[in-house]
């Protein structure tokens, strides 16, 4: 009987020490103690677009730290694919420890957040509403899928025009309308404050003045609130803003409008500040912060605008999106200007076939 315990000993040892020999070194290292399904992602964020503006908002929100996974999507696979490897070799450096890409969209599968800087851009020649019905009919087979895959998503439209595309997003979506935002003034914005505080020889967080409206061209600076430390410019010099200031002020407002002009000039395209400006709105979500940020929403019933549209006014953002809207104390003026930018966008939405 001893014999027959002592044999079969030997065997179960044997058996054990070849399994051992067999098994990889992964399985010799760790031991696993739970072997269910992996835990879906808490902070996923999407970029859609890898060209220069979506790759300046992937760093930035890396960099940041915000997202626990990032997922890439774009038409161009090669690039794609190479952008993708780019970021996973700086992963040491990095606090996101997952990094995706594929261009079949359930790769986004359980994003928080997604930021949509796909699109194409105007030909010579070629009329606004032509671009942005080209870009319609692209956004036409993304947005679906977006949805399809993170449903209770918040998304960040930055294409251009940002604020038909914020509309056309929210049409296609069927999201509720404080979970499509589009990323508007926010860079206007951003560009003021720097030109005003360099002007006056302080840091762009300490100039509180906010650009509102249609992003771009017909942007709205709203002079009567302009202020530092709670004093404001407007007491100071009552035309501060209009053509009857010595001062001339109102040509901040008119660089900032050229600025994009201009960099593009330079450079061939801006991303460092989009990427930086979509990293801030990112980290308020996120975080659940209830910070103020100008960025485009449905203004629907305010300031007198009765038509469907997307411009930007302070917005509370949280981890619900967009909580509510400042009603801001505007002159008749400023009131005046952004429903002239309402019924320039209306113009060009009620001619979008498709949507
Ligand atoms: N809102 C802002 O403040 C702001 C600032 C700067 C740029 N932009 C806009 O951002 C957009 C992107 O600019 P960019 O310089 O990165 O352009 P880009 O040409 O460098 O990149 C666009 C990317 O979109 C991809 N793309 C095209 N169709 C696609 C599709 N169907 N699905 C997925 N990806 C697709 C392209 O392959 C390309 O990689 C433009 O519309 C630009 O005007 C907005």
């Amino acid at each position: 009987m001893l014999i027959t315990w002592w044999y079969l000993y030997l065997a179960a040892r044997s058996f054990a020490e070849q399994t051992l020999r067999m098994a990889s070194v992964l399985q010799k290292l760790i031991t696993p103690l739970f072997t269910g399904t992996p835990e879906p992602p808490r902070n996923k964020v999407t970029v859609v677009g890898v060209g220069q503006v979506g790759m300046a908002c992937a760093v930035s929100i890396l960099l940041r730290e915000l997202a626990d996974e990032l997922a890439l999507v774009d038409v161009v696979e090669d690039k794609l694919k190479g952008e993708m490897m780019d970021l996973q070799h700086g992963s040491l450096f990095l606090k996101t420890p997952k990094i995706v890409a594929d261009k079949d969209y359930s790769v986004t599968a359980n994003s928080r957040i997604v930021v949509v800087t796909a699109g194409v851009r105007q030909q010579e020649g070629e009329s606004r509403l032509n671009l942005v019905q080209r870009n319609v009919n692209i956004f036409k087979h993304i947005i679906p899928q977006i949805v399809r895959y993170s449903p209770d998503c918040i998304i960040i439209v930055v294409s251009n025009p940002v604020d038909v595309l914020t509309y056309v997003t929210w049409k296609l979506s069927g999201l509720p309308k404080h979970r499509v935002i589009g990323s508007g003034t926010n860079l206007d914005s951003a560009r003021f404050r720097f030109l005003m505080a360099d002007k006056l020889g302080i840091h762009s967080s300490s100039f509180n003045g906010w650009i509102l409206g249609e992003h771009g061209d017909t942007s709205v600076p709203v002079w009567s609130g302009t202020n530092v430390a709670g004093v404001n410019l407007q007491t100071l010099n009552p035309n501060i803003g209009t053509d009857f200031d010595e001062e001339n002020w109102k040509e901040t407002h008119k660089m900032v409008v050229d600025s994009a002009y201009e960099v593009i000039k330079l450079k061939g395209y801006t991303n460092w500040a989009i990427g930086l400006s979509v990293a801030d709105l990112t980290e308020s979500l996120m975080r659940n912060m209830n910070r103020i940020h100008p960025v485009s929403t449905m203004v629907q019933g305010m300031y007198g605008i009765s038509d469907e549209v997307y411009l930007s006014l302070p917005c509370v953002l949280n981890s619900g999106g967009v909580a509510s809207v400042v009603n801001m104390t505007l002159t008749d003026e400023e009131v005046a200007q952004l429903q002239a930018s309402a019924n320039t966008l209306w113009d060009i939405q009620r001619d979008l076939r498709d949507i």
